[in-house]
């Protein structure tokens, strides 16, 4: 396929991910597995995770569960895949970890995916590193794989607006994303690409240990949420994360090609200011 047919399909398929409407085109129970693989035991996708990784995904050992604000609590719309069990269980957090060991572990050249071929810069995360909001995007597009820090082409200078309009500065909060390296053409992230640098996010998320992780976008949500539901099937709801709550919203990237959910989001939003005791910024 041409790289123009390549890059209509991928954005079709994007935004058929952001309406939620499922996972039809990708096997994700297959990298729900291949995550599972690489928290828990010896296979054959945890071989290329060079650094030891003791951690589950947390939605592994910390089952996400709608909390009780959720509209629907006995008859949740949302049930996230069932836990696997993990031989690191009791270990989950790597004792003494800190973000400039997680940096170090990545190292400056990781091959450890494909996705090392066409990269310039590992987008690792930037902010602060006490935040109480972190915000957990894809991946780098060009502009961050460019500059090598996480959105700050046209999505991230609207996440910029979104920070700031809660009343916060960028370096209040922390960023990063799923994958560290750019997928080409900006195409969604694979399996095998996630399940490879994922565990790098969870333990990020673990040294942080921010009250609010806010997911922008399937890809995230997914992700952490260990699920292949579609984002609008659980958008807005918050769940328990290793003692966060979680909340997906949609996508910067989707709010620029679909302006009209902007509402939606800043009521998301307007949430995680009510746990974090935010006042909006005056206009
Ligand atoms: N989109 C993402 O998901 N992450 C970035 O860093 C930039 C754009």
């Amino acid at each position: 396929m041409d790289s123009a047919s390549r890059g209509n399909l991928e954005a079709w398929l994007r935004f058929a991910d952001d309406l939620g409407l499922g996972p039809f085109y990708l096997d994700r129970s297959v990298r729900a597995a291949a995550l599972r693989d690489v928290a828990g035991a010896p296979a054959s996708l945890s071989q290329r995770v060079e650094t030891p990784v003791k951690m589950p995904p947390a939605a592994t050992s910390s089952r996400p569960s709608a909390v009780a604000s959720a509209p629907e609590a006995s008859a949740p719309r949302f049930a996230p895949s069932a836990p696997a069990p993990s031989l690191f269980e009791s270990s989950n957090r790597i004792e003494g970890d800190t973000l400039d060991r997680i940096r170090a572990d990545i190292g400056p050249n990781c091959t450890r995916c494909k996705l090392h071929k066409a990269r310039t810069n590992i987008v690792f995360g930037v902010g602060n590193p006490k935040a109480q909001l972190v915000f957990v995007g894809e991946g780098p597009g060009r502009d961050e794989d460019e500059q090598g820090e996480p959105f700050v082409g046209r999505a991230g200078k609207l996440l910029t607006q979104m920070i700031e309009a809660m009343g916060l500065k960028r370096s209040d909060v922390y960023i990063c994303n799923v994958v560290k390296c750019r997928p080409p053409e900006n195409r969604l992230p694979e399996k095998d690409e996630i399940a490879t640098c994922s565990p790098y996010l969870f333990r990020q998320l673990d040294v942080i240990g921010p009250k609010v992780i806010c997911c922008l976008g399937a890809c995230a949500a997914q992700t952490l949420l260990n699920t292949n539901q579609g984002i609008s099937r659980y958008r807005g709801e918050f769940f328990d994360y290793r003692g966060a709550k979680l909340i997906a919203t949609y996508h910067p990237a989707y709010l620029l090609r679909n302006p009209n959910a902007k509402g939606d989001v800043w009521k998301d939003l307007q949430k995680v200011m009510a746990l974090l005791g935010l006042q909006p910024k005056r206009r």
